[in-house]
C-alpha cells in the first residue's frame, strides 16, 4: 500500500505533491502559445455557438462548486458575459432562467454525482447547452454532456479533493482564453499573456510546496482550536470556502469560510483570543482592503494566520504568523493559495489522529441524491 502511495503516509499528501504534474497534463497540447489561443479538443461547441451564449450557469457540488465560484471571476472579468453559480441541488429544483442562449458549465471530478447529473439534465430540458469539466473520463457525465474538458488530474482516491481541484481551475482559465478570444474580448497579446502565466504555475507551485513543514508547524500550533475563521476577497474568497471545507472534512474541526468585507456583518461577533482567522491577503488589487480586515480581526484579539505574497515585511510585521507564496498573476492566486490551506488541513488532522483519506460519513462521490 506504501508503494501504491508513492512512499507518502496518505493519498491525500500524495495528491497534493502531484498538484504540480497534474497541472501540466491539464496544459499539456492545448495551448496554442503564437496565437494566444487555446485548443480544446472535445469542446463540441463551434465558434458560432459560443459566440451566441448570452448567460452562463456554473454548476457543482462541494469543492467542484467553490472552483466554479473562481470561475465566475474569470468569465465575467475577461469575456464580460453574466455568470451564475449554482449549487447542482438547489439549480434543479428551483425555476431557472435558461434558454438556448444559455450555456451550462457542469464541474464534477467524478462525473458521476447525482445531484450534478440531474441538473445538466434539467438544464439541457430547458434549452441550454453545456459542456462538463470531469476528471473521470467516460463518466456519466462526461458521456451524456454536449462537451467536455478533462482535467487530467490522474486518479483521485482521497475523499478531500485537492489535484482536481486545482486542475479544475485550469479548465476553467483555458475556457476563459478559448471564449474570450472567441468573442473578441480577449485579444491576441492578452491570450500570450495570459498563457505566460499559466505556463509559469508548475514551478511556481513546486516552490510552494516546499513551504511543508513550515505548514507542520503551524498546525502543531492551531490545532486544538475548536473553531477558524478563512477570510478572502474577490477571486480569493471562494478559496476562504475551500480551505475551511477542506479543514472541516477532514480533521472535524467547525471551520467557516466568509468573504473578508462581510466578516464585520457576523462573523466578527465570533472573534478572541482562541480563535485562529486564516487570512488570504496576496499582493493584488484588493490587497489594501483584505489588509484592513486583518487589523479588525487583530484588534479584537483574533490570532491571525496570513497568507500572504514573499516577502510582505508589512503582514509579517502584524500576523501572528505569515506562510509567504511566490507572487505572479492575480487570476492564478487561487492555485498557489490553494497548497498552504490543502497542507493545513492535513496536517492538522494528522496530528487529530483522524482517517485522512477517509473520514467518517463523507463519500469520494455521492452516486445518491
Ligand atoms: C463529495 C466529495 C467532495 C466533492 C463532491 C463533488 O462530497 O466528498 O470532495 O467535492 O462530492 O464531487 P464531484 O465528483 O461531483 O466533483
Amino acid at each position: 500500500l506504501l508503494a501504491e502511495k508513492g512512499g507518502y503516509k496518505h493519498f491525500m499528501l500524495k495528491e497534493i505533491f502531484e498538484q504540480p504534474r497534474a497541472i501540466s497534463d491539464t496544459i499539456a497540447g492545448r495551448l496554442v502559445e503564437e496565437e494566444g489561443a487555446v485548443y480544446l479538443e472535445d469542446l463540441s461547441l463551434g465558434d458560432h455557438e459560443l459566440k451566441a451564449v448570452e448567460r452562463i450557469y456554473i454548476i457543482a457540488c462541494g469543492t467542484s462548486w467553490h472552483a466554479g465560484l473562481v470561475g465566475k471571476f474569470l468569465i465575467e472579468d475577461h469575456c464580460r458575459i453574466p455568470v451564475e453559480v449554482d449549487i447542482a441541488s438547489e439549480f434543479r429544483y428551483r425555476n431557472p432562467v435558461v434558454n438556448d442562449k444559455t450555456l451550462i458549465i457542469l464541474i464534477s471530478q467524478s462525473g458521476e454525482t447525482a445531484d450534478t447529473l440531474a441538473a445538466m439534465r434539467e438544464g439541457k430540458a430547458r434549452g441550454g447547452k453545456n459542456i462538463a469539466i470531469c476528471n473521470v473520463v467516460d463518466s456519466s457525465i462526461a458521456r451524456e454532456a454536449d462537451g467536455v474538458i478533462y482535467t487530467h488530474a490522474g486518479p483521485e482516491i482521497g475523499v478531500a479533493s485537492t489535484k482536481a481541484f486545482v486542475t479544475q481551475l485550469v479548465a476553467l482559465y483555458l475556457f476563459t482564453i478559448k471564449l474570450g478570444r472567441t468573442i473578441a474580448t480577449i485579444d491576441k497579446a492578452k491570450g500570450q499573456a495570459m498563457i505566460a502565466s499559466l505556463v509559469r504555475i508548475p514551478s511556481l507551485l513546486e516552490k510552494s510546496l516546499e513551504l511543508n513543514p513550515q505548514v507542520e508547524t503551524i498546525a502543531r500550533k492551531y490545532m486544538n482550536a475548536r473553531d477558524f475563521l478563512y477570510l478572502g476577497r474577490g477571486i480569493n474568497y471562494p478559496i476562504a470556502l475551500e480551505g475551511a471545507l477542506k479543514l472541516k472534512e477532514i480533521s472535524y474541526i467547525h471551520a467557516e469560510g466568509y468573504p473578508a468585507g462581510e466578516m464585520k456583518h457576523g462573523p466578527i461577533a465570533l472573534i478572541d483570543e482562541h480563535m485562529p482567522v486564516v487570512i488570504l491577503v496576496p499582493r493584488n488589487s484588493n490587497y489594501e482592503k483584505v489588509a484592513s480586515n486583518m487589523e479588525e480581526v487583530i484588534a479584537r484579539g483574533g490570532r491571525v494566520i496570513a497568507v500572504c505574497s514573499a516577502g510582505d515585511e508589512d503582514i509579517r510585521g502584524k500576523a501572528e504568523v505569515t506562510v509567504e507564496i511566490p507572487r505572479d498573476s492575480d487570476d492564478l492566486a487561487p492555485i498557489l493559495l490553494s497548497v498552504p490551506l490543502q497542507l493545513l488541513a492535513y496536517h492538522v488532522a494528522v496530528l487529530k489522529g483522524t482517517d485522512v483519506d477517509q473520514p467518517r460519513n463523507l463519500a469520494k462521490s455521492v452516486t445518491v441524491e
